[in-house]
């Protein structure tokens, strides 16, 4: 029978044009609330008002939380949540080191200190390897749900309570996902999400914090939100009133166009949520197939991923040439989609957190104190793919790319099968065809 030759090795590409999976979606309805908002002239929303105050209230009942706080990016939503909290010089932060560093490098402007926490193996915070970091300085644990995956929130909020400290969750990848029933964002002392361009609820560039604590809100406010929304917001009883017509520097406003294009999204997340699982499956059954991939962050009975990617470990002794060879091969095939996650590199490889510097402070301690051998593996041997949620009307838009998925890995595992333990021990063929 005849086998076609991968790409990798000279042959033609298995799909006939490059594919990723297309997000966000351009609903008619968002695009009309955009533009309704640019004829509005109101591209500039001083107070809680418009349709800032409509993404707020959103937000605010579907988590069951009473203070959500729009901002223009995750990392000003995880700041605005770290100054609610009352961090600052001379407070340390335990911090997963297998996040993206958005997650805790803004504790560097308030002078506190991410210190590094190994992961699971799945990616998840690894309770036990934060045992042995906490100090008498340490104020607060953050957590990511990475890839989507909740974290095991039954452990980390006993560890938090075990140790009185406040708990953060970075829940950038996570909307809508659920630990044992119960939303993501709502175990946080203070929780914050991203909402940029490739997140599942997505405005372009922006954020959004919440809390059940009043006073959070306000110092929340205040750190980017000065004058009229602070001045009419903030409980002008507070000790930092007197503070709100100017803040303290930072403006964290978002735009206006962002936030219409997301807002009708949020009612839309259970029914992607449940689209996503089956996708999920289907994906991870396509891969797993092939000899030395498993699947790393799949849903489990308590644990429902929202799936930002779904995340693969490769076996480089069951899968010769390992991640790079697997990542290369399904990209020159055509998929571009499946990618090795470089941006989110472990923190403590990062500059930033081997040599820690704040503008407001100097450090006498570092951010690296432990080895954190399963983020290195996970950052050598993993790689990831979108998840579909086929959105209603982006049905088969999303089945297309599923059949690229599968036409991709039919391809090679269907050459691996005939050529056990020969994938990436010959040289790549073609060059000017590279892979990203
Ligand atoms: C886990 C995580 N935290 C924080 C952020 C920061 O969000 P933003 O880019 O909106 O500032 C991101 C963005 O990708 C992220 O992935």
């Amino acid at each position: 029978m005849f086998v076609s030759t991968l790409a990798i090795k000279g042959g033609a590409p298995a799909l006939d044009r490059t594919t990723a999976y297309p997000w966000p979606k351009q609903h008619p309805e968002w695009s009309e609330r955009v533009l309704r908002q640019l004829k509005s002239g109101k591209l500039s929303i001083y107070d809680r008002s418009g349709v800032v105050a409509e993404f707020e209230d959103a937000w605010s009942a579907a988590h069951g939380m009473p203070h959500s706080l729009v901002t223009n990016s995750g990392t000003a939503a995880l700041h605005s949540a770290y100054f609610g909290i009352g961090l600052g010089p001379g407070d340390e932060v335990l911090c997963p080191t297998y996040t993206f560093f958005a997650t805790s490098a803004s504790l560097f402007q308030l002078g506190a200190l991410p210190v590094l926490v190994d992961c699971q193996d799945d990616g998840s915070f690894d309770t036990e390897a934060a045992e042995e970091l906490v100090t008498e300085r340490t104020k607060a644990i953050v957590i990511t749900h990475m890839w989507g995956l909740p974290c095991d929130m039954d452990a980390v909020v006993a560890f938090a309570e075990r140790h009185g400290l406040a708990l953060v969750e970075d829940c950038s990848h996570a909307h809508g996902a659920t630990y044992r029933g119960r939303l993501v964002g709502t175990f946080g002392t203070a929780s914050a999400w991203s909402l940029q361009t490739q997140k599942l609820i997505a405005a372009g560039e922006g954020g959004v914090m919440v809390t059940n604590s009043r006073e959070i809100y306000d110092r929340a406010q205040l750190l980017g939100h000065f004058n009229k929304r602070a001045m009419a917001e903030m409980d002008s009883d507070g000790p930092l009133y007197p503070y709100s017509v100017t803040g303290l520097g930072l403006k964290y406003r978002a735009h206006p166009l962002g936030v219409a294009f997301a807002v009708g999204q949020i009612a839309e997340l259970p029914s992607w949520i449940k689209g996503k699982q089956d996708f999920a499956e289907e994906i991870g059954a396509l891969f797993t197939r092939i000899p030395g991939i498993t699947a790393l962050t799949l849903s489990t009975p308590e644990r429902t991923s929202a799936h930002y990617a779904l995340l693969f470990e490769v076996d480089p002794d069951l899968l010769p040439g390992g991640r790079d060879w697997l990542v290369k091969a399904c990209n020159m095939e055509g998929l571009d989609d499946v990618d090795t996650p470089k941006a989110t590199s472990p923190l403590h490889t990062l500059h930033l957190f081997q040599h820690p510097f704040s503008p407001v402070t100097s450090y006498d301690r570092g951010c690296v104190r432990t080895s954190h051998p399963v983020a290195d593996r996970l950052a050598a041997r993993t790689f990831k793919i979108s998840v579909p949620c086929a959105p209603t009307g982006y049905e088969a838009e999303d089945a297309r790319y599923l059949e690229a998925v599968r036409t991709v890995t039919d391809k090679i595992a269907d050459h691996l099968s005939r050529t056990p333990g020969r994938s990436g021990d010959t040289a790549v063929a073609k060059p000017g065809k590279t892979a990203k």
